[in-house]
């Protein structure tokens, strides 16, 4: 089985997944959040070349992924990549931000399964990497989705990643299993799962239903529980000195990186981080109104000298 860290903008960067995979172990794959292309003829710049930079990702096998509805601007981006030794490059066809769609980007692509394919088929040709594609099922309705998993049947994907949810459901109610069974099915590609797997027990449930399951994409269930891929492959939950160690690793990853925002960072962190907690409205009220890093710290000994664990880190929105 096959475990991938989900790309998450603000969060599974690439100083998290370089301290997580020091104190976890790393994951089989990664995917970077979601990266514009530059302009045809330029180079990616600032954060976002930091993100793709080798050198932040040494050791760790990484897929840049890229959120555009402009081909010539994929193509190029493709072949920076290419140049920079990356293998593979991902599409994002599933961010559901309202100004996203609108502009025709992310799962706003999946209104025109038409115009759909063109795209898709013209950057499968053009681009010097294989092109994987995450997607929704569509925008308003499930029922889009055979049309969708058409063009992408007729395509040469090196990978669907399926979190079967439409852009309306956001991240809301249970992700919709029989169009991803229906993927598995019929796709000439290899499928990944993504959505709602917390434990070891929903992969188990998943597997069950899909026994074909191959490739596990994990997101908000290891934010909230750092040792979830550990536990998948059988080893044991984050003792309180793994998660104190891996918080301050990750505090100090980013205070190097983003200097007075790293506290900024860290409560993004925590929304998810606090489920490893008994009593996470605590922990969540311990560090909502801190600004400053030594209020910060100060805060975060309280909440590991002091706070009980869950008996089991599950991630509850
Ligand atoms: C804060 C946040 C940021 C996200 N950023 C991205 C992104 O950059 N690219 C992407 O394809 N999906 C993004 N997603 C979606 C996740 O990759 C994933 O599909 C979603 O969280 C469902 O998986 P999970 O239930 O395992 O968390 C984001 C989700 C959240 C909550």
């Amino acid at each position: 089985m096959i475990y991938s860290l989900a790309p998450m903008e603000g969060i599974t960067g690439y100083v998290f997944r370089r301290v997580h995979a020091e104190c976890f172990g790393a994951l089989d794959r990664y995917y970077t959040p979601f990266l514009p292309p530059p302009r045809v003829g330029s180079t990616f710049g600032g954060k976002n070349f930091k993100e793709i930079d080798p050198a932040n990702n040494e050791g760790l096998n990484v897929v840049p992924q890229l959120l555009t509805k402009n081909a010539d601007e994929f193509v190029w981006a493709a072949q920076l990549l290419a140049e920079m030794g990356y293998t593979e490059v991902n599409l994002n066809l599933g961010c559901p931000s309202g100004t996203v769609v609108a502009k025709g980007r992310g799962s706003g692509l999946l209104r025109d399964p038409d115009a759909l394919e063109a795209f898709l088929r013209d950057i499968c040709e053009r681009s010097p990497l294989p092109v994987s594609v995450k997607t929704r099922l569509g925008l308003e309705d499930d029922g889009e989705y055979a049309r969708i998993l058409a063009v992408y049947c007729r395509l040469p994907l090196a990978e669907l990643i399926v979190h079967p949810r439409v852009q309306k459901d956001r991240y809301q109610g249970s992700p919709r299993w029989e169009p991803y069974g229906a993927t598995l099915a019929a796709a000439p590609f290899p499928v990944a799962y993504n959505g709602d797997v917390f434990d070891t027990a929903d992969r188990d449930g998943l597997l069950a239903a899909f026994p074909a399951t191959r490739h596990v994409m994990l997101g908000r269930g290891l934010l909230a529980n750092p040792a979830l891929a550990r536990m998948m492959a059988g080893g044991p939950p984050a003792t309180r000195e793994e998660l104190e160690r891996f918080h301050d690793a990750l505090f100090h990853a980013y205070e190097e990186v983003v200097g007075g925002n790293a506290v900024f960072r860290m409560k993004e962190w925590w929304f998810y981080a606090k489920c490893a907690f008994a009593d996470p409205l605590a922990v969540h009220r311990a560090v909502r109104k801190v600004r400053r890093a030594g209020e910060y710290e100060d805060a975060v000994r309280t909440i590991f000298s002091g706070m009980e664990l869950a008996e089991e880190a599950r991630f509850h929105g």
